[in-house]
């Protein structure tokens, strides 16, 4: 009898024992992702890291919150962090970071950074980012950049336009007219506030060059925002919105992407996820589509980045969050997940013999403008200015492409006026 009782005890110990270690275990084996990944090249992209994940014996929490740009994954954070349920890692903007980590809110990633050296490998434009008063609190998976275009190769040559057509603005227009008179859209674009500034940011740096950008939009000087080149920024926003469809208004920028890959638009302006897009579609480029730089802005790179911050979270949490970062930072996952992201690796140090043509490219030309300080943060994208700032810009800028009758003079002053504002 006593025996039994004792065997009874040793299986009541050991199951508990095992449930006590399988609990642990699965709850530092799993990290929950919070992002805005949702179109088909972003997921596909996203795939490649829940793989490595999962290959490292990571389980993956999915957190999706659709909507380019990121503003709605954003708000939705805010949810979470109030509800005191927060995800382990979020995908996040430059000045984003810096406002989560100034709250608080963001882990202390130096052991790992040292350990794997990131001072060394990550750029210093990004570090700018990933730290907060010398600590790292996130690990940047990619660079991007907005000052693209994707142009449908089979129209242009059917139109007749060349590449030397596409080398300064005007010309760019003078050939998106052929391209509308041809009886295709000419600007594949979607009407939302983001994207309205992506690609504005590019008129910008068009108009007025290096200087002009970083007088306008790093420095946010509201006498340069008011100034006539600033009025002419806007007139040529003005000649872009008149090159648009009907339909264009609220497009997601995906399904703006598959006007051009469908061969009903010749251009759309865009950062470089959206060649996610047309490898997802099995597009080449150069045969099927071309990329470019946008005509006046080929010396720079408006960057922005998407980066991994982590969130402070319980100690059962932190060595899959430790690992996750660990694995983000890796050389040849960098290269992986960024030949199908559309975007370029975040670390100097990564060869460039997967990526195809306008990867390379990208790759070549980030590297030329870190050493000509022409890779300047985009404001569309969060790495110009703080979220206020950003917000300001995107209100003036729709409401000018939406209203045929605000003159460039009232629309440069408007910007000028919601920047000082929103200045702390
Ligand atoms: C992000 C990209 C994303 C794009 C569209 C950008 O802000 O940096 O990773 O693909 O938004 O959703």
């Amino acid at each position: 009898m006593i025996l039994y009782k004792k065997h009874i005890l040793i299986a009541i110990v050991s199951i508990f024992i095992a449930s006590f270690f399988t609990l642990s275990l699965s709850a530092a084996e799993e990290v929950e992702v919070h992002h805005w990944w949702t179109s088909g090249g972003e997921a596909a992209a996203l795939q490649v890291l829940k793989k490595d994940l999962e290959n490292k014996g990571i389980t993956w929490k999915d957190s999706g919150v659709a909507g380019g740009g990121g503003a709605q994954a954003m708000t939705a954070l805010k949810a979470r962090i109030s509800a005191g349920t927060p995800p382990t890692a979020v995908q996040m903007l430059g000045f984003d970071i810096n406002d989560w980590a100034e709250l608080g809110y963001l882990a202390d990633l130096n052991n790992i950074a040292k350990e794997d050296n990131w001072d060394s490998v990550i750029p210093k434009a990004l570090q700018r980012f990933s730290k907060y008063n010398g600590v790292w609190v996130a690990a940047p998976v990619n660079v991007h950049s907005v000052n693209w275009v994707w142009g449908n190769r089979e129209i242009l040559s059917k139109v007749g336009v060349k590449k030397s057509d596409l080398k300064t603005w005007d010309n760019f227009i003078k050939a998106a007219k052929k391209v509308q008179a041809a009886g295709y859209i000419a600007f594949a674009h979607g009407g939302q506030d983001w994207q309205d500034a992506t690609v504005f940011d590019s008129i910008i740096y068009a108009t007025g060059g290096r200087d002009f950008y970083i007088k306008t939009m790093i420095e946010q000087d509201t006498n340069a925002i008011k100034s006539a080149t600033m009025r002419r920024a806007f007139d040529r926003f003005r000649e872009f919105g008149n090159l648009l469809d009907d339909n264009f208004s609220g497009r997601e920028w995906s399904q703006t992407t598959a006007l051009v890959i469908n061969g009903e638009a010749a251009f759309q302006i865009m950062g470089d996820w959206a060649k996610g897009e047309f490898v997802k579609a099995g597009k080449k480029p150069n045969s099927d589509f071309v990329c470019f730089r946008v005509p006046g802005t080929q010396e720079a790179v408006l960057f922005n980045s998407d980066q991994f911050a982590m969130i402070e979270v319980g100690d059962n949490r932190r060595d899959a969050q430790e690992a996750m970062a660990k694995a983000v930072m890796d050389p040849s996952f960098q290269s992986t997940f960024n030949v199908v992201k559309g975007s370029v690796p975040a670390r100097v140090d990564v060869p460039n013999t997967a990526f195809d043509f306008c990867g390379k490219k990208g790759m070549l030309q980030l590297a030329t403008a870190n050493n000509n300080n022409t890779m300047l943060g985009s404001m569309a994208h969060g790495h110009a200015g703080k979220p206020a700032i950003k917000n300001a810009y995107f209100d003036v800028v729709t409401t000018f492409l939406n209203d045929a009758s605000m003159s460039s003079r009232e629309a440069s002053s408007n910007l000028a006026n919601a920047i000082f504002a929103a200045q702390e």
